[in-house]
């Protein structure tokens, strides 16, 4: 063997290293790492440069990925694709390739510690450097997305107000599906709406990582649980449904699983848990640095589990409203803004039930907002832009953005931008359709194959031998298939 052999081993030579002798070589780069960072950064990203543990973590996160999704979207797409089934085949798409996307997507965060764009740079190959680019679909898509969220967000705040002004009592279907229909007519009032839950998210991400996003998902999200928790028992327990419901949503009838659905329950998958677009990368850069401090594995199974409870619960809860009132499951993107408020303006206790859920979707939708805006505000702070300026600057220009957002919903309903869509319809299309699964794939391409497979593995020490080949097997194959048959399928068929 000459000198230079063993200097340079090659891959597959190298001696395999234990997992604890592998988390101490990378606990010391990490230090290296973050003195080397420390160095130049500037002053606002020195105070509050992370969260102060893993509580704070899983919190933030779950706060991400617990949002309109889980609440506006999960109960509506399980009414008009039939019920069980569905939830049955989205319940697997969340444990076969949500969580394992997840664990990627952290991973770059926690690893690369340098925001949606750079974090790529830092993973130890210069084949994962090569995938930064997609840092920037990230931004553009959190951009987007945030200025069509603001805008949902805005309507949950604009209907707390209603359920506050008693405004559902006694309300027929007619005179909801006039509400919320003159609401979209209705320019000034739903800018209005939109202002006050975007000035609220901008707030807290100009606070900062640990005084703001930290301080307010912690206070925000137990508060979220509590209500979602008494209301779901309230509901299932009085609304006379609640057997109907529970059957309704865990009967599965496999002949209501067609090819679009499973389309959807995957791609709904990935939206629910904010993969694809940096969420969870970012806030993966602000979890304690040492691979073994909070690990990966642990959080990641907790957010998922919460996630994916919170959906069921909220389905739980519409539905037996609803059919506790005589509704239809397949009542579309209306069922929460039209068909709830009906039932709620019949059931005993209705008022309560009726401020309590919508300042729960309020709650939800703001701590996604925040997420959304903080994977742009990461980047801008890198580039020295300092948090507070970005975050306002950023803000506003969001907020205006969706102002044509809400243009379109009204006025501009009919305007084909592209492809027979309207503007709202193509946001969604390019936001949601486009941007994430692909986000997801390079996701999984760079992590599942340009990263190295023992730096991966001390991140995610905690599982086994067998279990974590099975996740890599899972990221660097089936997940990127899988995408490009959902891409391919939504492409086709949109
Ligand atoms: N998960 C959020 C929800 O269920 C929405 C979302 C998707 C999101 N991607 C995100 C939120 C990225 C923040 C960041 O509503």
């Amino acid at each position: 063997m000459t000198r230079g052999d063993w200097r340079t081993p090659k891959a597959p030579s190298r001696p395999a290293l234990s997992q604890a002798a592998w988390s101490k070589i990378l606990d010391k780069r990490e230090a290296r790492l973050a003195m080397a960072q420390t160095e130049n950064q500037t002053g606002s990203q020195s105070q509050n440069a992370g969260f102060s543990g893993s509580m704070a973590f899983i919190l933030a996160a779950s706060g991400s990925a617990v949002g309109l999704g889980n609440i506006w979207k999960f109960p509506y797409v399980t009414g008009e694709n039939g019920g069980g089934a569905f939830v049955l085949f989205y319940l697997m798409c969340i444990l076969a390739l949500g969580a394992p996307l997840m664990f990627a997507e952290i991973f770059i965060g926690k690893r690369g510690k340098a925001g949606p764009v750079d974090s790529f740079k830092n993973l130890g190959t210069k084949a994962a450097a090569r995938a930064h680019p997609v840092g920037y679909i990230f931004i553009l898509t959190a951009f987007v997305a945030l200025s069509v969220y603001g805008v949902i967000g805005g309507w949950a705040v604009y209907y707390t107000s209603l359920a506050l002004d008693n405004g559902f009592d006694g309300m027929t279907p007619e005179a909801a599906s006039g509400t919320f229909g003159t609401l979209m007519d209705d320019f000034a009032t739903m800018v209005l709406f939109q202002i006050l839950f975007m000035a609220a998210i901008t707030y807290v991400v100009a606070k900062g990582v640990s005084t703001g996003i930290e301080r307010y998902t912690t206070i925000l999200m137990p508060l979220f649980f509590m209500m979602l928790l008494g209301l779901t028992a309230y509901a299932l327990t009085t609304s006379g449904a609640g057997m109907r419901s529970v059957s309704f949503m865990f009967n599965p009838d496999f002949t209501k699983l067609t090819p679009s659905a499973m389309a959807e329950a995957l791609g709904h998958a990935f939206f629910s848990l904010s993969l694809g677009v940096g969420g969870m990368l970012v806030y993966g850069q602000y979890m304690p640095s040492s691979p073994s401090a909070t690990p990966i594995t642990r959080s990641v199974a907790t957010i998922v589990v919460v996630d994916t409870l919170v959906a069921l619960c909220a389905g739980l809860l519409i539905f037996s409203v609803i059919f506790g009132h005589g509704g239809e499951a397949a009542g579309g993107p209306g069922l929460l803004f039209m068909s709830l408020p009906v039932a709620f303006g019949e059931m005993t206790g209705g008022y309560y039930v009726a401020v309590l859920w919508f300042a729960l979707v309020v709650v939800a939708a703001l701590t996604s907002g925040i997420s959304y805006l903080e994977i742009i505000v990461a980047h801008a702070d890198r580039l020295g832009m300092g948090r507070a300026k970005a975050a306002v600057s950023l803000g506003v220009a969001i907020t205006s953005v969706g102002f044509a957002t809400v243009w379109s919903l009204g006025p501009g309903k009919d305007v084909i931008i592209f492809a027979g869509k309207n503007l709202f319809d193509t946001l969604d299309f390019f936001a949601f359709g486009v941007s994430l699964p692909l986000g997801g794939l390079v996701i999984a391409i760079t992590v599942g194959w340009a990263v190295r497979r023992e730096e991966y593995r001390a991140y995610l020490s905690e599982l086994g031998e067998g279990t974590f080949n099975k996740v890599v097997f899972l990221t660097k194959y089936v997940t990127p298939v899988l995408i490009i048959m959902i891409m391919a399928y939504l492409i086709k068929t949109s």
